[in-house]
């Protein structure tokens, strides 16, 4: 019976042989096809990984060629949305070292990290949008880059951002005005929300 089996297999294994030899490449071995004899070939010239095609340069560059623009790419929308993002993002990847306030006196520069300038340096007021938006793709000096860590939109949002930082603190007196005439806008928008927060705790008190 054994016999029989092992006949049959090593008759079998014979048969096996309809595809198994042929040239073909293995991945990483030698193969002599090529005369460099890589069986790894390079992407074609000009191949773009799906969802990488970044079209719109200036969405992921803040520059037009080489030249750093001082708007919005077209894609976004400047809103208090915006803002209030670029705040919140500004407030977890920025403050450590640039500070609340922009001044660069954040708490790791505290403890010894370089200080780096103020945002409300004339240089900085006078920069560009993109420039703000480049230093966090790419880092700056001594600065690391945030690329990895913040999403383009949300680079857009904390370099909007870091405008109003700079207008708080260079505020002109019809800024206030501006300001007040904004506000009782602002607190009917939010008082909706806290109610309906508050509203299921209560009906959940009753059950
Ligand atoms: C770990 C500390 C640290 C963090 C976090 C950090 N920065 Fe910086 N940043 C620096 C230092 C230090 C410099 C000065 C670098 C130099 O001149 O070598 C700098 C410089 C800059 C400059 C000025 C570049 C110039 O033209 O002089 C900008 C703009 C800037 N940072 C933006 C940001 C933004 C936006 C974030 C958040 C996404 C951020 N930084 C987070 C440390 C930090």
């Amino acid at each position: 019976m054994t016999a029989a089996v092992l006949v049959c297999g090593a008759v079998m294994t014979g048969c096996r042989q309809d595809m198994h030899n042929q040239p073909k490449f293995i991945p990483l071995r030698a193969n002599d096809f090529y005369a460099d004899q890589r069986s790894n070939r390079d992407p074609v010239p000009g191949t773009v990984a799906r969802g990488q095609l970044k079209e719109d340069s200036y969405f992921y560059t803040g520059k037009h060629g080489v030249i750093l623009g001082n708007e919005l790419p077209a894609g976004i929308t400047f809103n208090r949305d915006l803002v209030l993002r670029g705040q919140q993002r500004f407030g977890i990847y920025c403050t450590p070292c640039h500070s609340e306030l922009g001044d660069g006196n954040g708490m790791i520069v505290q403890r010894g990290y370089k200080k780096p300038p103020s945002f409300h340096d004339e240089r900085l007021i006078d920069a560009p949008l993109g420039h703000f938006f480049d230093v966090a793709s790419n880092g700056f000096g001594a600065m690391p880059d945030y690329a990895a860590q913040i999403k383009p939109y949300d680079r857009w949002a904390i370099a909007v951002y870091i405008r109003a930082l700079q207008r708080s603190q260079h505020a002109k007196e019809s800024d206030l005005v501006a300001a007040e005439a904004a506000a009782p806008a602002a607190e009917t928008k939010e008082k909706p929300e806290t109610m309906s927060h508050q509203q299921p705790a209560r009906e959940g008190g009753k059950q």
